[in-house]
C-alpha cells in the first residue's frame, strides 16, 4: 500500500502514547486511560503495521507477544557473576553481617538500603544503544537461559530507554514475580485443564518464564522488579539508593517499599514494620534484603564463592504449623473435577485459625503418603488457601482415604482420563456443577448479580426451580418467597439485579459461560475480536487463534464448547432471555462526552465498576488520578489524597446524587 506522509508520524505518536500509557500502568500503576481507550489506539498502531510492514520496529509496543515458540532455550553467559545471598534467619544473624561489615570497612556505623525481598526468579535484562537486546535468567550464576523473547512480554520491561540513557551496555537485575491473584488464577485454569498446580507463585512465575511459548508467558502477567543496575557489566552509580532512582527513571519498576537506614538499627524496624505488613501485598515477600549504600565499600567487602559480603536476606519465618488431619471429604467443582479437602483440628497460623486445607488430587495425596488421623505440617501464605507440606507423624489409628467411585452429591460414576491427575463426575447436570456454574455465572466480576451466595444457590437447585443458569432470567416473585431467608424486599432486589444482569457486556457473558480456559481476560479478548457471539460461535479454530494470546489449545476448547449441542441449548436460551450478544460499541453523544471523572473513596449505591460502566457508556471516561484534565471527582466515604489533589487543583468535586443525575436514569 502506498504510504501517505501521515503514516510514519501517526505509528510515531501512537508509539509514543502507548508507551508512555504502558508505563503508567504497568510500572507506577497510576493509569490515566482506560483499557479500551489503550485497546483502541494498540488496535490503530496494529492496523497500520499491517499495512506497512517495512515500518515494524523490534521495538514497537505491537511487538511484545508474537515470538515463535522454540525448541529449548540457548545458554548465554552473564556479564559478571550473578550470585546469590546468604541468609540470615534472626537478629543474631543480622548483627552478625553488621558486625562483620564494620570490621572489615573499619566503619562505627554503616549506611544500609533495606528492600522486600520479592519471592520469584532473578533475571538480567541488557540494552545495547537503548533497545532491548536479551534477557537471561540467573541460571548458575555465570551462565543463564536466553529468555529473551519471553521478557518482551512483560510490560513492566521496557523495550527501549529513554534517549537519556547512558551509552553501552546498560543491564537491570531483578525479580520476575507473580502476584498472588495471578497465581490463583493461572491455578484455577489450569485445573480446568486437569493440569497439575504450581505450589506457589514463585514456581508459577518460573514456568511462565521457562516456557518455550512466548504466548504462554503472555497470558501470564509477570511483573519485573528491578534491583540492580549495570554498565558493562559492573554495578553503576555510587550509592545504591540513588541506583535505585536511576532504574526508575529509566523506566523500570522499581518497588516502593524501601529504605536508607543509617546503621542497622532502622533495617531493623523495617524488617518488624513489614513482618506482619506484607501479607496484605499483592505478591509474596519472604523476608528483606539488607545492602550496603555505598558501591565503593561494596568493593571493598568484596565477595565469597557464593555470595556478596556487602548484603545479607533477611528471611522472614515461614507461617506454618502442626496440626491433625480429622477428615477427608471431596468437593465437585463446576467441571465436576473432584477436589480432596483435608478437615484439620483447627490451629493458628499467623494469627487466622485453619481448619480446612486443599489436598488438589489423588497424586497428591499419595505423594504426601498421607492416611485421615495423620498430624501434618501446613503452610499458608497470603490469602490462599493453606495447603499440607508433609506428614509429621502417622496417626495411631490412621486409615487411608480412599477417593469415591460415584460422585459423592449425584452418584454418577467418576472417571479418570488417560493423563489426567483429576476425577470428574461425568453426570452434566450434577447439582454440585451447577450451583458451582450458578455461583461462576453469578460472581461480581461476571454477571454481578448480588444476592446470590451458597445458601440462596443451594435452595434454587435443590427445589428444582433453577436446572440452568438460563433459568434464572425466567424466576418470578412467588417461587421465590417461599424460599429461606427470602423476604419481600429481597426478592424484588434480586429479581431487580438478575434483570439488570441483561444488560452486562459480551465479555462478561463470554466468561460467565464457563467455557475450559476462558477466563475473564480471554473472553475480553474475545469479545473485542469477534464483536458478536455469532461470529465467535462461527468462527473456526484457524480463525479463533488469529486473536492475541489466544493458542491452539484455547482455540480448540472454545472450539469444541461452541459445538456442543447442550451448550448451543444454553446459549439460545440466554438470548431469549434478552441477554447481549453484541459487543457494544462506545455510545458517541452521550451526555458526558469527553469529560474525564475519578472515583475516590466508597460510594454507597454504587459500586466503582457500575459508576465507571455507566460513565463509560454515556461517553465519558475514569482515571485513576486527578489532573487538570479531570472534569469531576466524586467522592464517596472516607475519599482520600485524590480529593486533597482535587482541591489544589480546583477542579469540582461532586457526591454520589450529583453523579447520579449527571447519569441521568
Ligand atoms: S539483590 C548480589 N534484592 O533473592 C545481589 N535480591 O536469596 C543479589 N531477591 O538471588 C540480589 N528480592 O533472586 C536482591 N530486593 C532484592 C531481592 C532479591 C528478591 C532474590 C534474588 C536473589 C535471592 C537471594
Amino acid at each position: 500500500m502506498a504510504r501517505s506522509a501521515g503514516v510514519e508520524q501517526e505509528i510515531a505518536r501512537l508509539r509514543r502514547e502507548l508507551e508512555r500509557h504502558e508505563h503508567l500502568y504497568y510500572v507506577l500503576d497510576r493509569p490515566e486511560i482506560t483499557d479500551a481507550e489503550y485497546d483502541a489506539r494498540m488496535a490503530r498502531l496494529r492496523e497500520l503495521e499491517a499495512q506497512h510492514p517495512e515500518l515494524v520496529t523490534p521495538d514497537s509496543p505491537t511487538q511484545r507477544v508474537g515470538g515463535k515458540p522454540r525448541e529449548g532455550f540457548v545458554r548465554v553467559p552473564h556479564t559478571s557473576s550473578m550470585l546469590s545471598l546468604d541468609n540470615a534467619y534472626n537478629e543474631g544473624e543480622l548483627a552478625d553481617f553488621d558486625r562483620r561489615v564494620r570490621e572489615l570497612t573499619g566503619l562505627d556505623q554503616v549506611d544500609y538500603v533495606a528492600e522486600l525481598k520479592l519471592d520469584g526468579l532473578s533475571m538480567a535484562v541488557h540494552y545495547q544503544d537503548g533497545r532491548l537486546t536479551r534477557a537471561i535468567t540467573r541460571g548458575d550464576g555465570q551462565v543463564g537461559e536466553d529468555v529473551t523473547d519471553n521478557a518482551r512480554t512483560i510490560r513492566s520491561v521496557p523495550l527501549h530507554l529513554p534517549a537519556a540513557a547512558p551509552a553501552g551496555l546498560v543491564e537491570a537485575r531483578g525479580e520476575v514475580i507473580l502476584a498472588r491473584s495471578e497465581f490463583e488464577r493461572v491455578n484455577h485454569e489450569r485445573e480446568e485443564q486437569n493440569l497439575p498446580q504450581f505450589a506457589n507463585p514463585r514456581n508459577a512465575a518460573a514456568g511462565a518464564l521457562r516456557v518455550l511459548e512466548p504466548r504462554i508467558t503472555a497470558s501470564r502477567r509477570l511483573l519485573f522488579y528491578a534491583y540492580q543496575w549495570l554498565l558493562d557489566g559492573r554495578s553503576a552509580g555510587e550509592r545504591h539508593w540513588d541506583a535505585l532512582q536511576t532504574l526508575a527513571d529509566l523506566g523500570f519498576k522499581v518497588n516502593p517499599h524501601r529504605r536508607l537506614c543509617p546503621g542497622l538499627g532502622g533495617a531493623l524496624e523495617f524488617i518488624h514494620e513489614w513482618e506482619e505488613k506484607r501479607h496484605a501485598q499483592a505478591y509474596e515477600t519472604d523476608g528483606v534484603v539488607i545492602k550496603v549504600n555505598e558501591l565503593a565499600l561494596q568493593q571493598r567487602l568484596g565477595w565469597t564463592a557464593k555470595a556478596p559480603r556487602w548484603a545479607i536476606a533477611y528471611k522472614y519465618a515461614a507461617q506454618q504449623a502442626v496440626t491433625t488431619v480429622l477428615d477427608i471429604d471431596v468437593q465437585v467443582g463446576r467441571t465436576g473435577t473432584l477436589t480432596p479437602v483435608a478437615h484439620l483440628d483447627p490451629v493458628q497460623v499467623g494469627g487466622v485459625t485453619v481448619s480446612r486445607a486443599t489436598l488438589h488430587n489423588e497424586d497428591e495425596i499419595a505423594r504426601l503418603a498421607l492416611e485421615i488421623g495423620d498430624q501434618v505440617l501446613i503452610e499458608r501464605s497470603g490469602d490462599v488457601i493453606p495447603k499440607v507440606v508433609r506428614v509429621e507423624k502417622p496417626g495411631a489409628e490412621r486409615r487411608p482415604f480412599v477417593m469415591p467411585s460415584e460422585c459423592p452429591v449425584c452418584g454418577t460414576r467418576v472417571v479418570r482420563q488417560p493423563g489426567e491427575v483429576a476425577w470428574r463426575c461425568v453426570n452434566t447436570d450434577c447439582p454440585a456443577r451447577l450451583k458451582e456454574s450458578i455461583l461462576h455465572f453469578t460472581a461480581r466480576r461476571v454477571m454481578n448479580i448480588d444476592g446470590l451466595g451458597d445458601v440462596m444457590v443451594n435452595q434454587l437447585v435443590d427445589r428444582g426451580l433453577v436446572r440452568s443458569v438460563s433459568d434464572l432470567y425466567s424466576l418470578t416473585q412467588e417461587q421465590l418467597l417461599p424460599l429461606d431467608r427470602m423476604g419481600d424486599k429481597l426478592a424484588t432486589k434480586l429479581l431487580h439485579n438478575i434483570d439488570a444482569s441483561r444488560r452486562a457486556s459480551l465479555d462478561r457473558i463470554l466468561s460467565g459461560l464457563g467455557i475450559p480456559m476462558v477466563g475473564e481476560r480471554t473472553a475480553a479478548i474475545l469479545a473485542r475480536h469477534f464483536g458478536s457471539l455469532d461470529r465467535l460461535m462461527a468462527a473456526s479454530a484457524e480463525e479463533l487463534e488469529r486473536a492475541e494470546e489466544v493458542g491452539p489449545r484455547v482455540a480448540e476448547s472454545i472450539h469444541s464448547f461452541f459445538a456442543e449441542p447442550r451448550n448451543q441449548d444454553l446459549i439460545e436460551r440466554l438470548r431469549k432471555a434478552g441477554l447481549q450478544f453484541e459487543q457494544e460499541m462506545k455510545r458517541a453523544g452521550g451526555e458526558l462526552d469527553g469529560m474525564t471523572f475519578v472515583l475516590t473513596g466508597t460510594l454507597s449505591g454504587l459500586s466503582r465498576e457500575e459508576a465507571t460502566e455507566r460513565i463509560e457508556a454515556a461517553g465519558g471516561k475514569v482515571t485513576g488520578s486527578v489532573s487538570k484534565k479531570t472534569r469531576y471527582v466524586v467522592a464517596g466515604a472516607d475519599a482520600g489524597s485524590k480529593l486533597d489533589k482535587a482541591r489544589q487543583l480546583g477542579v469540582e468535586v461532586i457526591d454520589e446524587a450529583e453523579l447520579r443525575r449527571l447519569l441521568g436514569p
